[in-house]
């Protein structure tokens, strides 16, 4: 059942501390130098993997995008990340030093298997990142890594996000500790973070209600921007789909660079616009765009963990300091802020209308 919540989604939420726990349970050493996921790809054809080619739908594809940002910082490899429907393989001349990662929470979605199939075929090696044991993704993929998030039931993906992330992130630190392409000193930094972010997200879910009542107070809006940079975008993104999944308002997610380029001729009072200011998203430059549409008159939400930024923004999800997982602590305060948007407008949160949670169809 709903556990005493209104909704599967809300439960949801409330879990992720536990879900984050299990992502990370056994796999991270006590000193936090090194990673175990338990990966059947041999070390020798990791090492000569000249390029990654992640494939997913939705919000995986998101986790993709985050995933990426981490993979050629830390692991040194080129990667690309494709929505799955959109997928064909272009691996150069040699397609086993390819790797494509398909990201699936069901491990059923028929446009990621389709993509799937077509980079086997073409003669990459392949690895599954999803929640679901013995899905169609863990029998198909040459190797699979669970997200461990347990089940989901809510249409509008949630905890199984910020359990890709973190899975990922591991990854990416076990990626480039066999390609030699990361300090202890860095390891550490990102382990460390994976491992404090249960406890940081249950600082969020803590400030609940600040953030209910600000989500009450702009329910009237029907429009919503989302600005962020580096691995701040593919939050901002994953956070717009949440509020136009469940509210049915207009959400879009952007580059805060970009909107000069465009997107700023829709900015009025009308238009709330929330920006990604944590570590490791370039607060600093982004804090530049809020100046920007602050000054054609749009209400500012800001989710920063430097009280400097606070003075510049309307609204402030404080976000605990937790290094480099930041940012995905900022996407758990605004899954509770598209929660309560959708709640205050009597929305089915967990049946949005003409969604399904597992997309079967091409
Ligand atoms: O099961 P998958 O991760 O492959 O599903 C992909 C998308 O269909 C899914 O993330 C969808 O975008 C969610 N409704 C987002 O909340």
């Amino acid at each position: 059942g709903k556990g005493g919540y209104d909704h599967y989604m809300l439960k949801e939420i409330h879990e992720q501390p536990r879900a984050l726990r299990q992502a990370i349970s056994g796999r991270v050493d006590e000193l936090a130098t090194s990673v175990d996921l338990d990966i059947d790809l041999p070390e020798e054809y990791l090492q000569s993997v000249e390029e990654i080619q992640i494939i997913a739908c939705g919000t995986s594809y998101h986790a993709g995008l985050y995933a990426a940002e981490l993979l050629e910082a830390h692991a040194e490899v080129r990667t690309s990340v494709h929505v799955a429907s959109e997928y064909e393989f272009n691996g150069g001349r040699d397609p086993w030093r390819t790797l494509v990662i398909a990201i699936t929470q069901s491990g059923e979605t028929a446009d990621t298997l389709s993509a799937l199939r077509t980079a086997t075929r073409a003669g990459a090696r392949t690895l599954a990142l999803t929640n679901t044991l013995g899905s169609t993704v863990t029998r198909e993929a040459d190797d699979t890594v669970f997200i461990r998030a347990g089940p989901e039931i809510g249409v509008a993906a949630t905890k199984t996000f910020v359990s890709q992330v973190a899975t990922a992130t591991l990854f990416s630190v076990y990626l480039a500790q066999v390609r030699n392409g990361i300090s202890t000193k860095t390891a550490t930094r990102l382990l460390e973070s994976v491992r404090d972010l249960p406890g940081a997200v249950q600082q969020i879910l803590d400030q609940e209600d600040i953030i209910k009542e600000t989500a009450r107070e702009y329910a009237d809006s029907d429009a919503f921007f989302y600005i962020g940079r580096a691995v701040g975008y593919p939050v901002a993104l994953e956070s717009a789909l949440k509020l136009k999944e469940i509210s049915y308002d207009h959400a879009e997610g952007f580059p805060a660079g970009e909107l000069k380029h465009g997107p700023l001729a829709l900015v009025t009072s009308e238009t709330p616009v929330i920006a990604l200011l944590t570590d490791e998203t370039r607060p600093k430059k982004t804090l530049n765009n809020v100046k920007e549409v602050k000054s054609r008159g749009a209400p500012v939400i800001g989710i920063a963990s430097d009280p400097e930024t606070t003075g510049h923004v309307d609204t402030t999800f404080d976000i605990p300091d937790c290094g480099a997982m930041e940012p995905v602590v900022g996407n758990v305060a605004l899954q509770l802020f598209a929660y309560y948007v959708a709640d205050e407008k009597g929305r089915p949160i967990d049946k949005p209308r003409n969604l399904a949670k597992s997309v079967t169809v091409e």
